[in-house]
């Protein structure tokens, strides 16, 4: 075996050669990498008696792209193209033996090669969409050469991977084995180039037709389903230039690459990708997680019925506990309804149905959940309920048993405090549709024990959710600063705006639902209920809108009764006809003198109110990092992923802007905006968010 750089080795076998990549931990196109296949086909090239060869990755999965890491730093050559190129152009044919995923480059690479053979549970994919970048290897110009425009086309713009029946279907691998073990299968298939029973074609041969209906059609689909995105336009483009001959179509991909790497959406969807993959890792990560098979949800609300389906669909024993049959009753059919639509989603495949729906049990006594290894409380928001719920369960659970509350703004050291074991006690605060959305906020309290931190990300992880460590506070992280940005686009409506202006301009901006439309969705007493909590604590001279208070007391509590900020009685909403006279009304109660707003203005105030109680979370210790709290608006909030969440954004602002803004925004509202001080330090330090997460 010889060593063509610190990641390939080359290992020759009579009249056949065998390329091996072992980069861990997914073998990511990296510097050496490239260089050793580079080095690789250049010794074959000039080894007369090799006649086929194969490549192959170390480790659990084949070439998972180029590597993330790189981008923005000092290029090394050779570049990843070069390096398809070498490969697509080696005198010796190729066979490409793909295990695990083979994405972006990496899916790039086995294009270039002469042949493609997928191990079982194999899968392809161009997921570079999702980084804000285009196939830049030459994957627009090769994949439609060997699957066609249409395959490719959607391949690209969709970044998901297709498992390796699909690929060879379509064409893009050319044999599926059952064999398990990379190097055997690449010796063998190389053995059957040489011998002639393994066909091999070269990529860059091949031709593509052109395909402007489907062209057109992707465009026009891109334009209103992503309008904000700069990725999807430039890899229909790239794909279209591939009936040109290869090389000038190379050219195209290449100069759209350079384009959308010096583009500001991908440095914030890397960040998005990372972020993900950051927040995994939290102080407790050496503690060993307690075990958990069986759970116990108590509550079967809308939170309850979606916990537990979320844990049965993650193949765990779920007791559900409600106070009466009938509610029990009505508990275990929303999870059979939530149960019927995962089976729609194709999330719970028809052969799972059965076991899925006998791994639940339910109950209508506390006592059922002894033998829970896991308890989620998810019963109403009220701090007697849940203090009354654990004092409970403290006689009940197992010893070691994790006693969990799906509280959204309580304080979890006081519920702790009902218990004798407060060690045991953490946050699970999931939210609604618990069984879809992505966050679980992790809330540590004092006295949690470590190891019962690390069962909350273990949990995390079975359930396919990202866990994001938070603190104690009003709210946690999410709904903290939910709650100022809130509070922001309220006194936004007394200055002179309206809800649908402010929910129009957030839209604009890319977050999935304005503030309005999300309290109509969510039902308005949830926030009237938090309001009321902190009646008995508000400052004298707080600026207090009265509107949403208005609603309440007319029983408009958004959707669910078929009023709020909209109308919801026809098939879109429209704005609640009556609302300009609750508007007027709390205008004047708050002494407001109402003038145009820009939507700019709206968006900017928003923002600022979002990121300032962001750097506060920070500095109080709620959130340990900002990519923390960029991930909880990522993936709780629908903040745009294409602006990496409120804290990343934050930095293309800048802090010394930031101050400037809330300086200004304080001489109408001094009470509100006050400039945090890490804000503050930032601003005359010159200092990032970036920083702080580099920092730890
Ligand atoms: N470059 C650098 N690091 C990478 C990487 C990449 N392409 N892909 C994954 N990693 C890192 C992760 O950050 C993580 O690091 P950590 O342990 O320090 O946090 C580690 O590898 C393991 O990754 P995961 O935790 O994601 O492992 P999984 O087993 O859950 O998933 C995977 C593996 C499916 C390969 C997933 O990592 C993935 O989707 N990776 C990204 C694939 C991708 O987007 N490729 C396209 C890159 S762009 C490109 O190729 C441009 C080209 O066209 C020119």
């Amino acid at each position: 075996m010889e060593a063509m750089s610190a990641a390939v080795t080359l290992e020759r076998e009579g009249e056949v050669a065998l390329i091996r990549i072992d980069n861990p931990p997914v073998n990511a196109a990296g510097q050496p990498v490239r260089e050793g296949l580079v080095k690789a086909v250049a010794a074959l090239d000039a080894d007369p008696g090799i006649r086929a060869a194969a490549l192959y990755c170390a480790g659990r999965t084949f070439v998972a792209g180029a590597d993330i890491r790189e981008f923005g730093k000092p290029f090394v050559p050779p570049s990843l193209p070069e390096t398809c190129d070498a490969l697509a152009e080696s005198r010796v044919p190729i066979v490409a033996v793909i295990q695990g995923t083979a994405l972006g480059g990496g899916c790039e690479i086995a294009m270039a090669c002469q042949a493609r053979i997928g191990l079982p549970g194999a899968k392809l994919g161009l997921p570079e969409v999702n980084l804000g970048l285009l196939p830049g290897a030459g994957g627009t110009q090769r994949a439609p050469r060997l699957m066609g425009m249409a395959a490719a086309l959607h391949l690209a713009l969709s970044g998901k991977p297709i498992p390796a029946e699909k690929a060879l279907s379509l064409g893009l691998l050319d044999e599926i084995t059952d064999q398990t073990d990379p190097r055997m299968v690449a010796l063998h298939a190389a053995r059957r180039i040489a011998s002639g029973k393994l066909a091999t074609r070269r990529t860059d041969a091949l031709t593509v037709t052109p395909l402007p209906a489907v062209l057109q059609a992707a465009r026009e689909t891109v334009a209103k389903s992503s309008p904000q995105l700069h990725a999807p336009g430039r890899i229909i483009e790239a794909i279209a230039a591939s009936t040109r001959p290869i090389a000038e179509g190379q050219k195209e991909e290449r100069r759209l690459f350079l384009e959308s790497l010096e583009d500001p959406q991908r440095a914030a969807l890397v960040h998005a990708f990372f972020a993900e993959r950051a927040v995994a890792k939290f102080p407790e990560q050496d503690a060993k997680p307690r075990p958990i098979e069986r759970i116990g949800v108590i509550g079967g609300g809308t939170m309850g019925s979606g916990i537990a389906t979320a844990c049965l669909l993650a193949g765990l024993q779920v007791v559900l506990s409600e106070q009466t049959e009938d509610a029990l009753e009505r508990g275990l059919a929303t999870i059979g309804r939530n149960l019927d639509g995962a089976v729609k989603r194709g999330k719970l495949t028809a052969d799972r149905v059965r076991a899925t729906r006998a791994a639940l049990t339910g109950a209508s006594d506390l006592n059922a959940l002894a033998g829970a290894d896991l308890i989620i409380e998810a019963v109403f928001e009220k701090m007697e309920v849940k203090t009354a719920i654990f004092a409970r369960l403290d006689g009940i659970a197992k010893p070691g048993a994790v006693l969990a509350t799906n509280t959204s703004y309580l304080d979890l050291n006081q519920i702790a405090a009902a218990t004798s074991r407060p060690q045991d006690v953490i946050g699970l605060h999931f939210f609604s549709p618990a069984h879809v959305m992505r966050l679980l906020e992790i809330v540590v309290a004092d006295k949690t024990a470590p190891d019962v931190v690390a069962t909350g990300f273990a949990l995390a992880k079975r359930l396919g959710k990202i866990g994001v460590r938070a603190g104690v506070c009003d709210g946690f992280i999410g709904n903290r600063i939910l709650s100022a940005y809130r509070r922001a686009a309220e006194n936004l409506v007394l200055d002179g705006a309206t809800p649908e202006q402010v929910d129009r301009a957030i839209r604009a901006f890319g977050m999935a639902m304005g503030p309005f439309e999300m309290g109509d969705l969510a039902g308005l007493d949830i926030a009237w209920a938090s309001r009321r909590r902190h009646d008995a604590t508000r400052p004298a001279d707080e600026r207090y809108s009265t509107l949403a208070d208005k609603l309440y007391d007319k029983g408009w509590l958004g959707r669910k009764t078929g009023r709020g900020y909209y109308d919801h009685a026809g098939e879109t909403p429209v704005p609640n006809p009556e609302l300009p006279a609750l508007i007027d009304a709390a205008r004047a109660e708050a002494k407001a003198t109402p003038r145009a707003l820009t939507d700019q203005e709206v968006r900017d105030r928003y923002l600022t109110a979002m990121i300032a109680e962001g750097a506060r979370v920070l500095e109080e210790g709620i959130a340990r990092r900002p990519v923390d709290i960029d991930a909880v608006f990522l993936f709780g909030y629908g903040f745009p992923r294409h602006l990496g969440g409120p804290m990343f954004h934050a930095d293309t602002i800048g802090a010394a802007e930031l101050v400037r803004r809330i300086e200004e925004y304080a001489k109408v509202d001094p009470q509100f905006w006050t400039v945090p001080p890490l804000l503050a330090r930032m601003a005359k330090d010159g200092t990032s968010f970036a920083a702080l997460n580099e920092a730890g």
